[in-house]
């Protein structure tokens, strides 16, 4: 089965919106595979958005996932990738429709507060960096 990387962001866990966007995964029918809560490291944070590095953002990007406790699980289902993409919504809140994520509890850019893998190469990059598979159930 398809798996991908969320994470809720600083500014969704300090919102108390982690069981917002479980219950909205869950009630989808997605299976949560693991979860933790964690502060991500300026290591863990360079390796997550390497494909950002040299960008005007890249600097507040990190600045801001490693401000505070993210939530980060796996997400399983079938096309869980696109399926969790469109529940997200676009990356830019003011662009993003009503009923997805971004655009029911944001306004900001920098902190739209939830990221998915975009791609299932990314998602399986992803997850090894902030899970071991024997922290994930079957
Ligand atoms: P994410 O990785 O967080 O799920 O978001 P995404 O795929 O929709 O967007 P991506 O292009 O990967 O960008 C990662 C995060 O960087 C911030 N960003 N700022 N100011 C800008 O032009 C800009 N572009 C991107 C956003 O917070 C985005 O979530
Ligand atoms: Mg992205």
């Amino acid at each position: 089965m398809e798996r991908t990387l969320v994470l809720v962001k600083p500014n969704g866990v300090a919102r108390g919106l982690v069981g917002e966007v479980v219950s909205r995964l869950e009630r989808r029918g997605l299976t949560v595979k693991g979860a933790r809560m964690l502060m991500v490291s300026q290591e863990l944070a360079s390796r997550h958005y390497a494909e950002h590095v040299g960008k005007s953002f890249y600097a507040d990007l990190v600045s801001f996932i490693t401000s505070a406790p993210v939530f980060a699980m796996v997400v399983a289902g079938p096309s869980v990738v696109s399926v969790v993409r469109t529940m997200m919504g676009a990356t830019n809140p003011l662009d993003a429709a009503p009923g997805t994520v971004r655009g029911d509890f944001g306004l900001d850019m920098g902190q739209n507060v939830v990221h998915s893998s975009d791609s299932p190469v990314s998602a399986e990059r992803e997850i090894a960096l902030f899970f071991s598979e024997e922290d994930l159930v079957p």
